[in-house]
C-alpha cells in the first residue's frame, strides 16, 4: 500500500498542534473550558486542502463537540461551500480564536495574540492557496498578516475580493467573506453571500 508521507507529516504537525492548544493554560479562556467541561477546536478537513477558511472563534455547539462551524452558522457555511461543488473534507475550516470566549462575545485581541501563532502554523502546514476569511476578525488579521494592511477596508467593501498575496509556501490568494452567521440575522445579504463564493470557485484547481 503507498503511503502518503507527506499528509502523515502534516497531521503529525497539526497533532501538535492540537496538544499545545489543549495544554495553553496562559489563556484566559483555558480556566472556562476546564471550568465548562468543553473543548478546543483547532480545525477540520483536509490537511492538504487548497481553500482554507477561517472564521473568529467557536461558539457553543463547537466548544461542545471539538469541531469548528457546526451549529447553525456552520449549516449555513456548509451550504455555501456545497453551492460551488465542493464539500467540507475537501476544504479545512478553522477559526483564529481556538477556545470559546464567553457568552459568545467577540474576541479580544490579546486573545487574538494567544492563539494566532497556532493559525500561522496551520497556514503553513496545510498550504492551501486560496485563504478565505469568514468575518471582520480574520480579514483584519490575515490581511494584516500577508500585508495587505493597505487595502484593508470594511467588510462591506472588500467582501469578495480577491488579494493577491505571498505566503512563505508561495503565492496565494486572500478573499474576504461575510460571516456566515451574518445570514441568519440579516436574510437579504445571503443572495450576496453565494455570489462571492462562486468567486472561490473561479480560482480553484489553477
Ligand atoms: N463562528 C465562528 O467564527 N467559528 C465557528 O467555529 C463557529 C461560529
Amino acid at each position: 500500500m503507498e503511503v502518503n508521507y507527506m499528509e502523515e507529516s502534516r497531521t503529525e504537525l497539526l497533532r501538535q498542534i492540537k496538544n499545545e492548544v489543549i495544554n495553553l493554560k496562559e489563556s484566559s479562556l483555558y480556566k472556562f473550558r476546564i471550568e465548562n467541561k468543553v473543548f478546543p477546536v483547532i480545525g477540520e478537513g483536509s490537511h492538504e486542502a487548497e481553500i482554507m477558511f477561517i472564521g473568529e472563534a467557536p461558539g457553543k455547539n463547537e466548544a461542545a463537540t471539538g469541531r469548528p462551524f457546526c451549529g447553525a452558522a456552520g449549516r449555513v457555511l456548509t451550504e455555501l461551500i456545497e453551492s460551488i461543488g465542493l464539500n467540507r473534507k475537501e476544504v479545512y475550516i478553522t477559526n483564529i480564536v481556538k477556545d470559546r470566549p464567553p457568552d459568545n462575545r467577540d474576541p479580544l485581541p490579546e486573545e487574538i495574540r494567544i492563539y494566532s501563532p497556532f493559525l500561522d502554523r496551520q497556514i503553513d502546514i496545510i498550504q492551501p492557496k486560496i485563504i478565505a476569511t469568514l468575518g471582520r476578525y480574520s480579514m483584519a488579521y490575515v490581511m494584516e498578516k500577508f500585508s495587505l494592511q493597505n487595502e484593508l477596508k470594511s467588510i462591506s467593501q472588500i467582501h469578495g475580493k480577491v488579494f493577491d498575496a505571498k505566503a512563505s509556501y508561495g503565492e496565494i490568494k486572500v478573499i474576504p467573506l461575510y460571516h456566515p452567521a451574518v445570514a441568519l440575522y440579516q436574510n437579504s445579504l445571503k443572495e450576496q453571500m453565494f455570489k462571492d463564493f462562486k468567486v472561490i470557485k473561479s480560482f480553484y484547481g489553477k
